[in-house]
């Protein structure tokens, strides 16, 4: 898989993505990450990309100049284009897998009041994102969704299985708590059952564990 990032800021969009699990999964070529500077597509001599929003508000626009340019430049046939927008659908581990399956993203961030809606409506294919919160900054988001979708990827983990038994693979349900030694710790215990090496109370349990974590912290996702 390849993914470009196009972002004011390259070495935002990348630090998260340059150590640990995603570091060795694009070392070993199992992903290539390539983020670029917006400003290289400007055609302004002071390499602007940016404008007043037209009928008046605050902040200022992304143009759609430079972005038309940096899609022209990065797309090929396979190419899904996304951005980065607090106004975009959810990012949920089911759309993470889907996205895992692509050969090619390109991942367009916004930044300050949004992007030209041009672009959207001529270039994007997709608009994400990561949670109903304002960021100063869409490349924070795009690494998450890289780190999301990359550690997905066939050889980015140690164990290929591991992704399976997380939270939001049902995705009604969150991960059951886990435990490891020592067995007391400051006057708490590990649950007994967890000890008693029989695996149909311990897959009991964590079900049932699972479904009142998912009750306390998420239930707008129980049925
Ligand atoms: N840019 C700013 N905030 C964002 C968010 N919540 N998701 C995606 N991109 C963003």
């Amino acid at each position: 898989m390849r993914i470009d990032i196009v972002t004011l800021f390259p070495e935002v969009a990348l630090a998260p993505l340059s150590d640990s699990i995603i570091q060795r999964a694009r070392a070993a070529g199992v992903v290539e990450v390539r983020a670029h500077q917006l400003r290289d597509w400007s055609t302004d001599k002071h390499r602007r990309v940016d404008d007043s929003p037209c009928g008046g508000g605050p902040g200022m626009v992304l143009q759609a100049e430079p972005l038309f340019a940096a899609v022209a430049a990065l797309r090929g046939p396979l190419t899904r284009v996304v951005l980065m927008t607090p106004q975009g659908q959810p990012f949920k581990q089911a759309l993470a897998r889907q996205l895992a399956t692509d050969a090619h993203l390109l991942i367009l961030c916004g930044h300050y009041e949004g992007v030209d809606h041009r672009v959207i409506e001529a270039l994007v294919d997709l608009e994400l994102s990561i949670g109903d919160y304002v960021l100063t900054n869409g490349a924070i988001a795009a690494a998450v969704v890289c780190d999301a979708i990359i550690r997905l990827l066939p050889g980015a983990l140690g164990d290929d299985r591991s992704p399976e038994d997380e939270s939001f693979c049902d995705p009604q349900l969150l991960e059951a708590p886990t435990y490891t030694r020592p067995v007391q710790y400051q006057g708490m215990c590990v649950p007994e059952v967890l000890l008693s090496g029989h695996h149909g109370k311990i897959a009991a349990w964590k079900h049932q564990q699972a479904l009142a974590r998912t009750r306390a912290n998420r239930p707008d996702l129980l049925p």
